[in-house]
């Protein structure tokens, strides 16, 4: 069935380049912020740039801005292939474009500006909310009325993922904003006290596991197939995890509340299904590598596969390290550590950036209709990508675990061996040197974003070569008769 030409390819080529141009800048604020804390004095006692306003900047855009494009784009590009039909409607994905594009600028200014409800992942004020529920309920009824209408009686699992994560996301948003706004630009959240925390880490987590995990699972499972041209490695594995997945995630939210006022049995309902979650994550890691058996020499000259096959195993990583400190002996470590921001980037560098670029540059090919501008720039971003990562998270892992150490360690009178400053001037070096991972990483993406310009300019001048040999050929023609 070739229907190819009435995909609406426009709104996902739109949310491609939003994403990459995001990523430049949300890891450029990443590698800010970063060198903030190792040299504060980069604050430069100006509250606008300060590393509390900037922090919040950085996860909206990386986060709304880069992820949610990418899951836009990727969302409404797999879906009008797997269903083979157009989307259901253009026009409300063109609202879903500038709509969540608002909500990113908004972060971008509001935040600086010191509007915060203060609330993680969450921060922007109750007029972001509303706008973000309304664009969020676009781009998921234009989903589902695409699913219903579609050619096959059969829903493809990617499809699956993208929907769970569609209604989780609405919920979860829904729920936790709920404020009673004073003004314009400040309300209150009707949440107190330990519920207020609890319904936090409820978002919070599940933001990780319906929109950083299952959204781009949904990914991993039309783009590791297609790049690798081979069938999914197991339909009824994908199936299973797929069910386990979305059952377990909704439990673990107390997990990032360890040892605080919360009742002690929810903590260790949150450690015990943190732990189970190896199975069905890893079930999911494993149905993607496997996609690869019998091709793995695809991997030595397939660059744009080796970011989607690396993402899996950044996936595995984080997914084993998540649940060791979820258990309440490692987290007494590991809370209010770098050991979590270790943990945080190598899911978001590692698994979630990864995946996304690897998903990128396969669309870009293929919207576009060409190879990219420069393959050996892929292989270059892929390096700058992989070691940027390496060094951000082990810097972190060692910062993480030297400042649990420090904080615990007494001395034989039983009085704390070391100030609380003396661990922070501790890790002025890891800092750095998480800084350059950062940098690393960063220029990875600015090579990306040049090499799609470049590569979307060159289709654009083939264009526009055709369209004058067209004419040339026309007059050519029309001189004939006459001449
Ligand atoms: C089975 C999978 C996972 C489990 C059980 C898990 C568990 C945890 C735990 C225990 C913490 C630390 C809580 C604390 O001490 O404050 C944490 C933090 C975090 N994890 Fe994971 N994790 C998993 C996978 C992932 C993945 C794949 C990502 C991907 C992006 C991710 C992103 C985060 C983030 C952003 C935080 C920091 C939250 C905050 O404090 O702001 N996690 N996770
Ligand atoms: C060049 C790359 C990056 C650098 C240098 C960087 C740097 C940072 C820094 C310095 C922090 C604050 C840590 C702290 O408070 O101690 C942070 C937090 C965070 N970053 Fe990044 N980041 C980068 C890329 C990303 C990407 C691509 C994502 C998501 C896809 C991401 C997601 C987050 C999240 C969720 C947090 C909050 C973690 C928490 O509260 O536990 N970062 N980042």
């Amino acid at each position: 069935m070739n229907t190819t030409h009435s995909y609406n390819e426009d709104i996902t080529k739109w949310f491609s380049v939003a994403a990459c141009i995001y990523l430049v800048i949300g890891t450029g604020i990443g590698v800010y912020i970063a060198s903030e804390l190792a040299w504060p004095f980069l604050n430069f006692d100006n509250p606008y740039i300060s590393f509390g306003r900037l922090r919040p900047v950085h996860t909206n855009v990386v986060v709304y801005g880069f992820g949610g494009c990418v899951l836009m784009a990727t969302a409404y590009y797999v879906v009008q292939r797997t269903c083979y039909v157009r989307l259901w409607s253009d026009k409300m994905a063109w609202f879903t474009f500038w709509g969540w594009n608002l909500y990113v600028i908004g972060a971008l200014v509001t935040l600086p500006l010191g509007y915060t409800q203060g609330k993680e992942y969450a921060e922007l004020e109750w007029p972001f909310d509303i706008l973000l529920t309304v664009v969020w309920l676009a781009y998921s009824i234009n989903f589902i009325f695409t699913l219903s209408i579609r050619r096959v009686s059969h829903i493809y699992v990617a499809n699956w993922f993208f929907l769970s994560m569609m209604i989780m996301f609405t919920y979860l948003h829904v729920v936790n904003s709920l404020s009673i706004p004073v003004e314009l630009m400040k309300s209150y959240s009707i949440f107190a006290g330990v519920q207020d925390a609890m319904i936090q880490w409820w978002w919070g987590h599940n933001a990780i596991g319906f929109y950083l995990t299952a959204g781009f699972l949904g990914i991993m499972y039309y783009f590791v197939p297609k790049q690798a041209n081979r069938p999914v490695y197991s339909y009824r594995l994908s199936v299973i995890h797929f069910w386990a997945l979305i059952f377990g995630y909704v439990w673990l939210g107390a997990h990032h509340l360890q040892y605080t006022a919360l009742p002690d049995w929810t903590g260790s309902l949150g450690a015990a299904i943190s732990l189970a979650m190896i199975i069905p994550s890893w079930g999911g890691a494993i149905n993607g590598m496997f996609t690869l058996s019998g091709a793995w020499d695809k991997l030595r000259t397939d660059y744009i596969l080796r970011f989607l096959i690396v993402a899996l195993a950044f996936y595995a990583m984080s997914t084993f390290e998540g649940p060791v400190m979820a258990s309440k002996t490692v987290n007494a470590l590991s809370h209010y550590t770098d050991w979590t921001i270790g943990h945080v980037h190598s899911g978001a560098l590692g698994w979630v950036a990864m995946i996304s670029i690897g998903a990128l540059y396969h669309m870009v090919e293929r919207l576009w209709d060409t190879r990219m501008f420069s393959v050996r720039l892929v292989n270059v971003h892929f390096w700058l990508a992989t070691v940027g990562t390496a060094i951000y998270i082990t810097a972190m892992w060692v910062a993480g675990i030297m400042q649990g150490l420090m904080w615990r360690a007494y001395d034989d009178y039983g009085n704390l061996a070391y100030t609380f400053v003396e661990s922070v001037a501790q890790m002025h070096p890891y800092y750095a040197i998480r800084m350059m991972g950062g940098l690393v990483f960063f220029s990875g993406a600015c090579v990306m974003l040049f090499n799609v310009v470049m590569t979307i300019r060159k289709t654009v001048k083939h264009h526009h070569s055709t369209v004058s040999v067209i004419t040339d050929n026309k007059a050519a023609i029309s001189v004939k008769p006459g001449g």
